[in-house]
């Protein structure tokens, strides 16, 4: 089997390594040069861990590295089976993409999107067959997290659908839920209220008391997971700070960088100390990213 990845950031280079570590052919396109090396760069590391751990054994890993070509042009995936895409979550970016991928791949078995939240429905509207566009929702860090939400869109048919299942799960080994295509899909829109109603509920800690008055409400775990988003989003304001002091001298890809260094560091830690709130924590630099786009960056 061949697949293309289009994206090779923090994702796309978790989907392709797992795809060719199962055995599949895998192209990366990414979007320039510097883009593809640092995709390249970035598998091999992780590719070099896998061996060190004793995950992947020597030959193992050559073979994974063997399987992974990289380019900067999307028909250098033509005659691929299926596409993944993961380029940065912009709604106009992606609907573009689909009706490259829909012209370059006449014949693939589905192309599926990693998106958190654009809907699968708008990639699918601007192809001919959006009978084959689908989301294959994969979690961070790709070769670790087992999860894989599939998501169908009303226009998704079911071959397309049960081939995308198939992949993700025979192939790779994934455990896979299906999703609607809806805000969050299944693990945010159920990850977000939680969150959000304990830190509301932390707002207003006199009638909730402290410590032992806490550990006895039903549900307490949520508000020490509260609690400590509360502290990282406290950690977080010396950043947004000189971000706002990078901001005022314009160099705008420095303030781009430092966005995203901080958010490899909230996902670099170790995978057992690794929990929801690291989801939250990429989101609000994820928001940071954005709203400095936008030239909005929070007071
Ligand atoms: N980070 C997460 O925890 C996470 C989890 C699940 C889903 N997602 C989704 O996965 C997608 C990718 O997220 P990420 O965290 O890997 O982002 P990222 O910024 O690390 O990577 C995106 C990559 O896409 C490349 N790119 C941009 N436009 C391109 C184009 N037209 N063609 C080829 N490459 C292009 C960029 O150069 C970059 O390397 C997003 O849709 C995101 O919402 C992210």
């Amino acid at each position: 089997m061949r697949i293309g990845v289009i994206g090779g950031g923090l994702m796309g280079s978790g989907i392709a390594e797992v795809c060719a570590r199962a055995g599949v052919d895998v192209t990366v396109v990414e979007a320039d040069a510097a883009g593809a090396e640092r995709a390249q760069e970035r598998i091999e590391k992780s590719l070099d861990r896998g061996a060190r751990s004793g995950k992947l054994s020597g030959e193992q890993r050559q073979a994974a590295a063997e399987r992974l070509a990289y380019s900067t042009t999307v028909d250098d995936i033509a005659g691929a089976d299926a596409a993944i895409e993961a380029i940065i979550e912009n709604e106009g970016a992606k609907r573009e993409l689909f009706k490259r991928l829909d012209a370059v791949l006449p014949d693939a078995e589905f192309l599926a999107s990693n998106t958190s939240s654009v809907p699968i429905m708008k990639l699918g509207a601007g192809t001919s067959k959006p009978e084959r566009v689908l989301g294959l929702h994969f979690f961070n860090p790709v070769p670790v997290l087992p999860l894989v939400e599939v998501v169908r869109s009303i226009m998704t048919g079911e071959e397309a659908l049960a081939r995308a299942r198939s992949f993700a799960q025979d192939t790779l080994g994934k455990v896979c839920i299906d999703s609607q295509d809806r805000a969050g899909f299944v693990v945010n829109a159920l990850l977000f209220p939680y969150l959000n109603d304990a830190v509301r509920m932390l707002e207003a800690p006199t009638r909730l008391g402290e410590g032992g008055e806490r550990k006895a409400v039903p549900g307490g775990d949520r508000l020490v997971v509260a609690e400590r988003l509360r502290a990282e989003l406290t950690l977080l304001e010396e950043p947004l700070r000189e971000l706002r002091l990078e901001l005022a001298s314009k160099d705008e890809s420095a303030v781009l960088e430092r966005l995203q260094q901080l958010r490899g560091h909230a996902l670099l830690r170790r995978p057992r100390e690794r929990e929801p709130l690291d989801t939250v924590r990429v989101g609000i630099l994820r928001r940071g990213e954005a709203a400095f786009r936008k030239q909005e960056l929070p007071e």
